[in-house]
């Protein structure tokens, strides 16, 4: 990680891949995703210590698992492409919004809401834009809540501010989105409009389990959010 140094160069308008110096692009791309990866990191040592706490408090979870990724440069590429945004480090960053991603599976519904307002709450995280497609499912079926937001990383002697793309949803919400995924990835095509209703039907299934088992954690008297 100490290989990078952090400089101001980031913003400026050099064109990505085909410029006059690769090496110095090679470098900024390589600046760029370190910038990335430190986001990652912060963002999930919050999640962590919001996590802690509400163990200690409420001695149970609301957090199952943390993950997180780096979008690949063949994925940025296509994002790009598909965008028809200029091959550009500002354009990269205006466009491309997940170029670090974390995901939080909770157990509840209302934990992932709990999530939510917990990261609103830091001074160092700026919210961009709010997605709920729980309350707003996608037509497909698709559940989660996803945050952008702006995380300020300090360095030794620069603060930057870098995007991530921050998806909160439940167990049940994840499974079909992990399955769903699969699916489409396999078969490399569109789904026919019968697998279409089968797998808006699932993510009913999973909603309506979603709603019992809140309903259930009510009764147990675990909604201390
Ligand atoms: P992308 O260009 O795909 O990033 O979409 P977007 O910028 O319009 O954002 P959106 O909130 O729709 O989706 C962002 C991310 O949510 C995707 O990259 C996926 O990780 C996830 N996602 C969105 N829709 C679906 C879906 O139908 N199925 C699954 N499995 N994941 C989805
Ligand atoms: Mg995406």
């Amino acid at each position: 990680m100490n290989d990078y140094i952090v400089d101001e160069s980031i913003d400026e308008e050099i064109y990505l891949p085909n410029t006059i110096d690769y090496l110095d692009i090679e470098r900024q791309y390589k600046q760029l995703m370190f910038l990335h990866e430190a986001a990652i990191e912060q963002v999930t040592a919050k999640l962590n210590i919001l996590k802690g706490e509400f163990q200690f408090s409420n001695d149970r979870n609301p957090i199952s698992s943390i993950s997180s990724r780096i979008k690949s440069k063949e994925s940025i590429i296509y994002k790009m492409e598909k965008k028809g945004a200029p091959f550009t480090f500002s354009a990269l960053t205006e466009n491309v919004r997940d170029i670090a991603g974390v995901r939080v599976i909770c157990p509840f519904i209302e934990d992932v809401y709990y999530v939510a307002r917990m990261l609103v709450r830091q001074p160092d995280i700026e919210i961009i834009e709010v997605k709920d497609y729980i309350r707003n499912p996608k037509e497909n079926g698709y559940r989660s809540l996803h945050l952008i937001v702006k995380n300020n990383v300090t360095f030794s002697n620069v603060s930057k501010e870098v995007t991530v793309e921050i998806q909160i949803r439940t167990i049940a919400m994840d499974f079909w989105a992990c399955t769903e995924h699969q699916l489409r990835y396999k078969k490399d095509k569109e789904f026919s409009l019968e697998a279409q209703n089968k797998l808006k039907y699932c993510a009913e299934l999973m909603a309506e389990a979603d709603k019992e088992i809140q309903n259930l954690a009510g009764d147990f008297d675990l909604n201390q959010w």
